[in-house]
């Protein structure tokens, strides 16, 4: 199976690294409007695969592309210290309807997944651009966040990430919603574990967490200037739902049909994914201010969108 990543920068490849690590692919190819990047990526990774799976890392023009069972679109310009994703918008959009063009003349059954900024406005701009059904067009979306939320939520009551059920849905960015009322640590609810264990979820726990969610990614661009690990994995679990048809349950981005009174905006809610994309998606459980949250997200979305989509 062959995975595409256009945009061979820290995204592109930290995402080509976890996929090779987790045997999500027999061949990466990675393509880049600097070649000599792609090549350098491709060989720095293919060194890891002997540790790894088996993998062909390869890199080259768009023509390479072909047969590709998933493109991943990391192209484009990252953000600088201080700068909103949303303030990226302008200049991704202009490099994305180059490059999609090129990417569906050589891989027209190709799944779509977007993973740069901003994201949910990224996947629309492709969506438009490729004419594929929605839910071929995927954007990595608040998988990153969900992932970030987890890992706050389990590190505050000793346990383990992977027990925690909790989503961050709505925009991958400053409006997200993080949605307590239904997060379980395994069985229990987390407030009532929380309580049972001694470490309550007081409201400054849950700001504290919140703050660790929203705002990771301006922290971590200040200390290093970009983050790549965290979607680098989440990229490739998704790749990994589709070449496996896990039918898995990922928050992400697709376009979405009615977010209470908004039509028609990408954003992330918890969606099933398999061979053919997202099949279905969950209806999230959500109280009444996590329902208004998750509207002006979309809000936000849909006003940033206009002028731009279309
Ligand atoms: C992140 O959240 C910057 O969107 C990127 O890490």
């Amino acid at each position: 199976m062959r995975i595409g990543i256009v945009g061979s920068g820290m995204v592109g490849s930290a995402a080509g690294y976890a996929i090779a690590l987790l045997g999500g692919a027999s061949e990466i190819v990675m393509v880049d409007h600097k070649p000599e990047l792609a090549r350098a990526q491709a060989e720095d990774i293919a060194h890891a695969v002997p540790f790894a799976h088996p993998c062909r890392l390869l890199a080259g023009d768009y023509a390479m592309l072909e047969d590709a069972v998933v493109v991943i679109l990391a192209c484009g310009v990252p953000q600088r210290p201080g700068e909103s994703r949303l303030s990226l918008l302008g200049r991704n959009a202009d490099v994305f309807r180059e490059v999609i063009g090129q990417v569906r003349a050589v891989a027209p059954g190709a799944i779509l997944l977007v993973a740069s900024n901003p994201v949910d406005i990224m996947t629309e701009v492709t969506l438009t651009a490729s004419g594929l059904a929605p839910g071929r067009v995927i954007g990595s979306g608040t998988i990153l966040d969900t992932a970030r939320f987890r890992t706050l939520i389990g590190e505050h009551l000793g346990i383990a990430a992977q027990s925690v059920h909790a989503h961050v849905l709505g925009e991958h960015g400053d409006s997200e919603v993080l949605v307590w009322s239904s997060a379980r640590a395994g069985t229990e609810t987390v407030a009532h574990f929380g309580t049972r264990i001694g470490q309550p979820l007081t409201e400054a726990a849950r700001a504290r967490i919140d703050d660790g969610v929203r705002r990771a990614a301006y922290r971590i661009i200040a200390g290093k200037g970009a983050t790549w690990f965290g979607i680098g994995a989440g990229l490739a679990r998704i790749v990994q739902a589709i070449r496996d048809d896990q039918r898995a349950v990922l928050s992400c981005s697709i376009l979405t049909e009615a977010v209470g009174s908004v039509r028609n905006v990408a954003l992330s809610l918890p969606r099933v994914i398999g061979r053919e994309g997202v099949l279905t998606t969950l209806a999230p459980d959500l109280d009444a201010a996590e329902a208004r949250a998750l509207e002006r997200s979309a809000e936000i979305l849909r006003d940033a969108a206009k002028g731009v989509v279309g």
